[in-house]
């Protein structure tokens, strides 16, 4: 079908045109596909250096296909100093020694395409690390040069220059401005770092910036890897004149609302910051879908962007941008039905008005493992993370609990769902890490005020009562794991009845066998507002997220899938179960 798209968002766009579309439901993998998520460092080592790597990815891949999942996608495991774990790197094309060589990569490649599974790997093009051969050449040269131009070197305020050139403040605390010094000793101009210190802006108005990332993705394309999760798919393009800006206080680090106990879905258009979310990045995706397009097979963009509302969201993934973007307004929803039907709702309509999928996601690298944030008491902002000290600290029976119910949600609804390593496990946050041990760059530029990161990025356990539980062949793990992990280790759970990662195979082959990631959901009426209830397809859902039990229809089919054990028909608090209907 052709239609002529119209902004749903009422907000013009600089770069807004009528484009003649053709929209349509679509047969490509990535429409409903599962996606797995592995954090190279913390999935499998093999080597015993207590870093996960490729080799040690390509060991274990045989359970994830067991699994049952459609494709996985891979952190960075580039060359990088490692400062904000890989998002910094230092060469685009080839692999860190920490993590193996480009022959891991074309192995672990094969078996994974092998098993039938599709491989996504990390673009980051906001940055570079500053040990990148093009940063190196930036600073080595005069101010005004080509090279200097790659990046976002300007002038010092102030007399001498002093003054940072704005207000801007990094995702991980401090400044979002370093002053250089001149091969003289002299104090020079200052750099642009949305992040750490060490992962300087790339300048995404200079066209030799934009050839050289088309490059990357060719040599990764050429490898034969199935497409890229685009890392701060929000930022690559600032406002011009870099105008000063103070986020609102209820702002997660990534510009997302905070991950509130009542958030408001559908709230206000927030304000557009001015290195989040400009026009001018859509013209950046539109070039890379057409490289894309060049290649065979349905490859994939999946965009990281923090960005609300879901309209706006919207963009990213029009027809001829990424394909992808992910849900993060569904991941930020409270535990709470009305709030979890009114964002499934918007999702599915504000993507559908651009033709794309939604997608689902309830954790990753950067937020607090789900299996914990949804027993929170106490509101938290995206990248804070949790810790000893933070006020609300969940109840891991409760969390454990809630999780599989929302799993049993997301895994339900049509689109691609996102699984991060270890959800399967029901593994919760690590929040008694010893302070020592922490590495987020958050904690550090914030001084220990802000946790970070690390708590969802322990190395995950695999074989009970083993050193480092089977992550690698010795006990040496990066971050410490927490001593009592031996019952979520995956030989524990593994063929055990009712056990998270036993939920998790069932509800993906059941996904499959119903297609359920290309039905349409129905919600049902006659239910509680506090209890979720649809059909997709073949399939009934009702999930309890109020406080007291609910009977199941006398008619209700066959159970297929129960996240907690169903007594004499009874639907208990926190759990969601699967009918035939
Ligand atoms: C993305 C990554 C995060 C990283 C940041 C900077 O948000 O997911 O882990 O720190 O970008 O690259
Ligand atoms: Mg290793």
């Amino acid at each position: 079908m052709t239609v002529e798209l119209t902004d749903t968002s009422g907000a013009p766009e600089s770069d807004a045109q009528s484009r003649l579309i053709a929209i349509g439901t679509g047969s490509e993998w990535w429409r409903s596909a599962v996606i797995y998520q592995i954090y190279p460092r913390s999935f499998a080592d093999s080597d015993g250096d207590g870093i996960g790597d490729l080799p040690g990815i390509t060991s274990r891949l045989d359970s994830l296909s067991t699994l049952g999942v459609d494709a996985i996608w891979l952190s960075p495991f580039f060359t990088s100093p490692q400062h904000d774990a890989g998002y910094d790197v230092a060469n685009y094309v080839d692999v860190d020694p920490l993590f193996g060589t480009l022959a891991d990569f074309d192995t672990m490649l094969a078996r994974a395409h092998e098993l039938g599974l599709k491989v996504i790997v990390d673009l980051v093009p906001n940055h570079t690390s500053w040990d990148h051969e093009w940063f190196k050449a930036a600073l080595a040269a005069p101010e005004g040069s080509p090279e200097r131009d790659r990046y976002m070197f300007r002038d010092g305020l102030g007399e001498n220059g002093e003054i940072a050139p704005n207000n801007w403040q990094s995702v991980f605390g401090g400044p979002m401005w370093e002053r250089t010094t001149n091969p003289d000793g002299t104090p020079g101009q200052w750099y642009l770092h949305i992040f750490d210190v060490s992962q300087p802006d790339l300048n995404w108005q200079n066209p030799w910036v934009r050839e050289q990332m088309i490059a990357v993705l060719r040599f990764w394309l050429d490898r034969g890897v199935d497409g890229f999760r685009v890392d701060v798919a929000h930022g690559l393009i600032k406002e011009t004149g870099l105008p000063d800006y103070t986020p609102p206080a209820d702002a997660g680090s990534m510009g997302g609302g905070a991950t509130p106990l009542e958030p408001g879905i559908d709230s206000d258009d927030p304000p557009t910051p001015p290195y989040w979310a400009q026009d001018g990045v859509h013209e950046i995706y539109r070039s890379w879908h057409e490289v894309l397009d060049e290649y065979e097979g349905d490859r994939v963009l999946c965009a990281e962007a923090w960005v609300e509302p879901l309209t706006k969201l919207a963009r990213w993934v029009r027809p001829d941008e990424m394909q992808q973007a992910f849900n993060f307004t569904y991941l930020e929803a409270a535990w709470s039905a009305p709030q979890l039907r009114k964002v499934i709702d918007t999702s599915i309509y504000a993507f559908g008005t651009v033709g794309a999928p939604s997608t689902w996601v309830l954790s990753n690298h950067d937020v607090v493992r789900h299996a914990s944030r949804l027993a929170l008491g106490a509101d938290n902002l995206q990248g804070d993370g949790i810790g000893p000290k933070t006020p609300g600290l969940p109840d891991t029976a409760l969390g454990l609990r809630r999780a599989r119910a929302a799993t049993a949600v997301m895994l339900a609804l049509p689109g691609s769902s996102y699984i991060y390593q270890g959800e399967e496990l029901g593994l919760p946050e690590a929040i008694h890490l010893p302070d020592d041990a922490r590495q987020d760059p958050t904690w550090f530029r914030t001084k220990g005020e802000r946790y970070g990161r690390d708590g969802c990025r322990v190395p995950i356990p695999w074989e009970a009562g083993k050193p480092s539980y089977g992550f690698g062949p010795t006990a040496s793990s990066w971050l410490p794991q927490p001593s009592d992990w031996d019952a979520y280790s995956r030989d524990r759970q593994a063929a055990t009845p009712g056990s998270t990662l036993e939920l998790y195979k069932l509800a993906l082959s059941l996904r499959a066998q119903h297609e359920l990631g290309m039905g349409t959901i129905e919600w049902l009426p006659g239910y509680d507002d506090d209890v979720i209830a649809f059909s997709n397809g073949a399939v009934t859902v009702i999930s309890n997220i109020g406080s007291v039990a609910v009977e199941l229809p006398a008619a209700a089919g066959d159970v297929l899938l129960a996240s907690e054990a169903i007594v004499e028909g009874v639907l208990a608090v926190d759990t969601t179960v699967w009918l035939a209907s």
